[in-house]
């Protein structure tokens, strides 16, 4: 069985994405209230601080998924058949919920391989490592893709012959606006066969004093992983944020239906971007959208999947309803 470890982000590819990392915060920046998209955030370092996250005790996302995943792996193993498959994850990050599953597979007998794709090569890189070690001899092969998930996903595509389960887990699909995610969703079907699977995780809607909780720890875990946006964008675009003049603060928003984080500068300061050749001005505590956590119901996860052309197979649930796993079959349209 193979290790390997490939890196689409490289060469032309780096330049079109530092491009377009500058292209979102000049019009992120440019806008009234301004707005930074979650994506940006995720550098190697912003990879290993959401990781923080994920250990948090009280922010269920993960918790939720470590458990439905305890639970219910026999179910994800009677979903897929005893052919081999293909098992796609986008944004793996560290993996370590997936390996519940992935060990589950290899206890089974099952012969697949494990494609993690992610944009921070660095998580990629020790991920690939980590499974060599853990499961040096058995029946997975793993392949790990540093690129952004649909050029990750194209070069999967040239290769058809397995059944193919995508991953899409955590919340990360909430961090898309509704019409986004039903994109997301339409174009992820366009780059399946028709019988492949993909898992989505959805964080569901519940009380707003629990997601207020969730996304508010008292350790500052949340604030240092959110304005370690500044830091990126100091690096990559040469600009002079100093982070300790902001403040974060998570809220829900009954009129998005999303938990929301804002950057607020703590006085009014101006900001020159290098990169841009541009001066930002904020005024005294304007907040800066900088993250968007949408909170599902089941009744429009089922809707988003029908529209988009997949049947729903079965629902993943943790013991509180708090999250759902759930997985969809492609079929022909
Ligand atoms: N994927 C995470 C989530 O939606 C992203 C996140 C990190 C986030 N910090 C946040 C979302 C603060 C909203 C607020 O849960």
């Amino acid at each position: 069985m193979s290790f390997e470890f490939h890196n689409l982000r490289s060469g032309l590819a780096t330049t079109s994405s530092d491009d377009q990392f500058a292209q979102a915060v000049l019009d992120g920046l440019s806008r009234n209230p301004k707005r930074l998209p979650s994506w940006l955030i995720y550098d190697d370092l912003g990879s290993e601080l959401f990781t923080d996250i994920t250990q948090l005790e009280g922010y269920h996302p993960a918790q939720c998924e470590f458990e439905i995943f305890e639970k219910h792996k026999q179910a994800v193993v009677d979903v897929l058949t005893k052919e081999p498959f293909r098992v796609i994850e986008l944004g793996a990050g560290d993996g370590r919920k997936t390996q519940i599953l992935l060990e589950h597979f290899i206890q089974s007998g099952l012969i697949f391989e494990y494609v993690p794709i992610d944009i921070s090569e660095g998580a990629v890189r020790n991920l690939v490592a980590e499974l060599e070690s853990q499961f040096p001899h058995s029946t997975m092969s793993v392949n790990g893709l540093a690129a952004d998930y649909f050029d990750g996903l194209q070069a999967i595509k040239e290769d058809s012959t397995l059944r193919n389960m995508v991953l899409f887990l955590g919340s990360t699909i909430g961090n898309m606006e509704l019409p986004a995610a039903e994109t997301f969703i339409r174009t992820l079907r366009e780059s399946l066969n028709e019988g492949d699977y993909v898992m989505i995780g959805f964080d569901l809607m519940k009380h707003p004093k629990t997601l207020y909780a969730a996304y508010n720890d008292a350790t500052g875990v949340f604030e240092t992983f959110n304005l370690h946006l500044l830091d990126v964008v100091n690096e990559k675009l040469g600009a002079n944020f100093k982070k300790d003049h902001y403040v974060q603060q998570g809220h829900y928003n009954p009129s998005t239906h999303a938990v929301e984080s804002y950057i607020y500068s703590t006085r009014e300061q101006v900001v020159f971007i290098e990169a841009l050749g541009r001066e930002f001005y904020f005024a005294a505590w304007e907040p800066m959208q900088a993250e968007h956590s949408y909170k599902y119901t089941q009744h429009e996860i089922e809707t988003l999947a029908t529209t988009c052309g997949y049947e729903i197979v079965k629902h993943l649930f943790d013991v509180n309803d708090h999250f759902v796993d759930s997985i969809w079959e492609v079929k022909r349209t």
